[in-house]
């Protein structure tokens, strides 16, 4: 999808019995032909799985400005579609600072009829990547979708002058591939009652968002190309010289030979991967990606009217960088760069510096520098164990990285900052049936600490721990009558849970949040000549928020592209948090 005008034919291609290999995961949206013989005459919602967004109480709002509205038709090759930005007129009136914004939303809303592929695009503002998201994979009659997406923390670049809105998704149309997507991009911003004088330092968003991304003009999207895993994409940065914090955010998609890097053989590289963020080559944050699923991947049906997680609103993730400022706030140019650990082709990567600036006056500058850095090389091993077809792949990963590091400024004195990443990963792919069975069992679990300390006094002013872990589970069978006649079952189980707390005297008291959010569902499909021909399916998806800024659970159930039941609330209850295995999409066969 979306890397390349020429699409392969992507037909069920089966594997030789003997060879344990890569399954093709990805059939041409053109071949699901079956289940809209009934096509519905109305178009169809879909949706992805996600907590409405309530504004802070006493907010006045929203007011609503559409960004965009256009047609994405033959947009492969093209550059990307541009709209001139200035901030709202009722963020001016309100004085027209960034901490007036109490909470803004960016709200994706798409149309598209026929038949299309899936697409990646990403919306940047000034260069900064708001949004990475995949296109719905339309249906005859049509399908609406939308997206409401936090942007609060942006409030600096929605707050600053004009500047360029722009959009990357390549499309393609011809007689085959009919669908043009249809899409309007809304800003809807609510305002605090009053401004706060002076916003909470390093935790109110950033004063300033610097983009670790390619820049205009450019016939593609402002990501950087990842093609293998020698490949290292950056960009010079040049920091402000009073910066006291710096977070980097990272988007990350991938497409192509590495869209289910999770099923990798040896032969594509294995199953492990990682971004690795480098300053001056040097390692300072790496990102162990979930495993987003785009609305085409697998199987289309498994992803209608229920999205993947995470398909349409791609996670992003923070690297705390404050530790190595001493490195990089000298007033010159430095390299901030990413790779792919084991990349094959390809994978879009592009980032966010969010960066902190003391307010005294002038911007005095600050200093900075790096105490300790401890990051031992990653640890990473498969096994193999194999008779004949049937057999398996065990892979396992770990790494950490933790550094600490000091910076004085006029405004906060010298604060010592000190994170630490640490990774495991776990990869289990399973081949039985002489390989007409395959298992993915793979699990990614996550610990990422910060803490700044005023040592001089002994007060930890920030602080946040996190726990995150991305199991998955995949289980595809493929019942070959001949070459292209087959019966296949597909079952795909998936969890998306976050555990975070953070503490410190810059924020207005504790913090903390969970996040349960389990998906499973099942397809059974037959085709004949290459063609989807008959299908069922199924998905189920559970999500339970519990958070000192709101509460949110759902529990929703779809069976064909019917919802058969759906309940939720914004209760704060304490919900016991139960894990949901993958035998539960056991229950979605036939
Ligand atoms: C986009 O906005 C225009 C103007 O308000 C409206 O006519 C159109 O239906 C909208 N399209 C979508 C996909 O919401
Ligand atoms: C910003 O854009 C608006 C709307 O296009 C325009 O009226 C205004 O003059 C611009 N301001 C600056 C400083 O360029
Ligand atoms: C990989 O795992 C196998 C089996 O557990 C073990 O024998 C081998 O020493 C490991 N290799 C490395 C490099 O850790
Ligand atoms: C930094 O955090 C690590 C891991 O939590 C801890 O072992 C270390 O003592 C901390 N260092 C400082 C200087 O606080
Ligand atoms: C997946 O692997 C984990 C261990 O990594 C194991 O606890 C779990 O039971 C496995 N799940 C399935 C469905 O096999
Ligand atoms: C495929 O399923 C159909 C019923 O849905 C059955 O008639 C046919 O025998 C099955 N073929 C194989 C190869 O299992
Ligand atoms: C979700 O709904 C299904 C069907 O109504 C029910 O069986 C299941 O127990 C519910 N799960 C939770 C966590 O409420």
């Amino acid at each position: 999808m979306a890397m390349s005008g020429v699409h392969l034919l992507f037909l069920v291609i089966f594997i030789p019995a003997s060879v344990a290999s890569r399954r093709n995961l990805r059939l041409s949206p053109a071949d699901v032909v079956v289940p809209d013989a009934e096509a519905a005459d109305t178009p169809t919602t879909y949706f992805e799985v996600d907590r409405p967004l309530r504004p802070p109480i006493g907010s006045s709002g929203p007011c609503s400005t559409l960004l965009m509205s256009h047609s994405f038709g033959f947009t492969y090759t093209k550059p990307p579609v541009t709209a001139a930005y200035s901030p709202p007129d009722c963020l001016v009136a309100a004085g027209g600072g960034a901490s007036a914004i109490s909470l803004a939303v960016l709200e994706w809303r798409a149309t598209c009829r026929g038949v299309q592929f899936d697409r990646i695009f990403g919306v940047w503002l000034a260069g900064a990547e708001l949004l990475r998201s995949c296109t719905a994979e339309p249906r005859p009659n049509g399908i609406v979708w939308s997206i409401s997406k936090d942007v609060t923390r942006y409030a600096s670049l929605l707050a600053a002058g004009n500047s360029t809105l722009a959009v990357y998704l390549g499309n393609l149309v011809n007689d085959q591939y009919t669908g043009v997507y249809h899409a309007n991009i809304t800003l809807h911003l609510y305002l605090r009652p009053t401004q706060p004088r002076q916003p909470a330092p390093a935790t109110a968003p950033a004063d300033m968002i610097v983009p670790v991304s390619r820049s205009l003009p450019l016939n593609d999207g402002l990501w950087f190309q990842i093609q293998n895993a020698a490949d290292v994409e950056s960009a010079s940065i040049t920091l402000p010289p009073n910066a006291y914090r710096a977070v980097l955010e990272v988007y990350v998609s991938f497409h192509g030979q590495d869209e289910f890097w999770y099923t990798n053989t040896p032969d594509g590289n294995g199953p492990f991967r990682e971004v690795t963020v480098l300053v001056d080559g040097d390692l300072v944050g790496a990102v162990w990606p979930f495993p987003v699923i785009f609305t085409g991947g697998i199987n289309p049906l498994l992803w209608r009217p229920i999205t993947g997680i995470g398909s349409f609103n791609l996670p992003t993730y923070d690297i705390e960088l404050t530790p190595f400022l001493g490195k990089m706030l000298d007033g010159k140019a430095h390299e901030l760069g990413f790779a792919v650990t084991n990349a094959v082709d390809v994978w879009y990567v592009d980032g966010n510096l969010h960066l902190w600036l003391d307010p005294s006056t002038g911007g005095t500058a600050t200093t900075a520098s790096l105490v300790s850095y401890d990051a031992p090389p990653l640890a990473a091993n498969t096994t193999s164990q194999f008779d004949g077809p049937n057999g398996q792949y065990y892979t396992t990963a770990s790494r950490r990285i933790s550094a600490t590091g000091w910076v004085e400024s006029s405004s906060h004195g010298r604060i010592t900052t000190n994170a630490t990443q640490t990774f495991t990963f776990e990869n289990t792919n399973t081949f039985t049936g002489d390989g007409t069975t395959e298992t993915v069992n793979q699990t990614t679990v996550i610990y990422t600490a910060v803490s700044a300390t005023d040592l001089a006094v002994g007060a930890v002013l920030y602080s946040q721990q996190a726990h995150q872990n991305f199991p998955l589970y995949m289980d595809t069978e493929e019942k070959q009558q001949t070459s292209h006649n087959a019966n296949l079952s597909y079952t795909v189980a998936r969890g998306y849970h976050e555990t975070v707390v953070a503490a410190g005297e810059w924020l207005s008291g504790p913090h903390h949040r969970s996040l349960r959010n389990t998906q499973s569902g099942a397809v059974d499909f037959e085709t004949r000549d290459g063609k989807e021909v008959a299908a069922s399916w199924g998905t189920r998806q559970t999500y339970i928020r519990e958070a000192t800024d709101g509460c949110y659970f759902r529990n929703v159930t779809s069976s064909g592209y019917g919802i058969s039941s759906d309940e939720s609330n914004e209760v704060c209850s304490s919900l016991p948090a139960t894990a949901t295995g993958a035998s539960t999409a056991q229950l979605f066969k036939n």
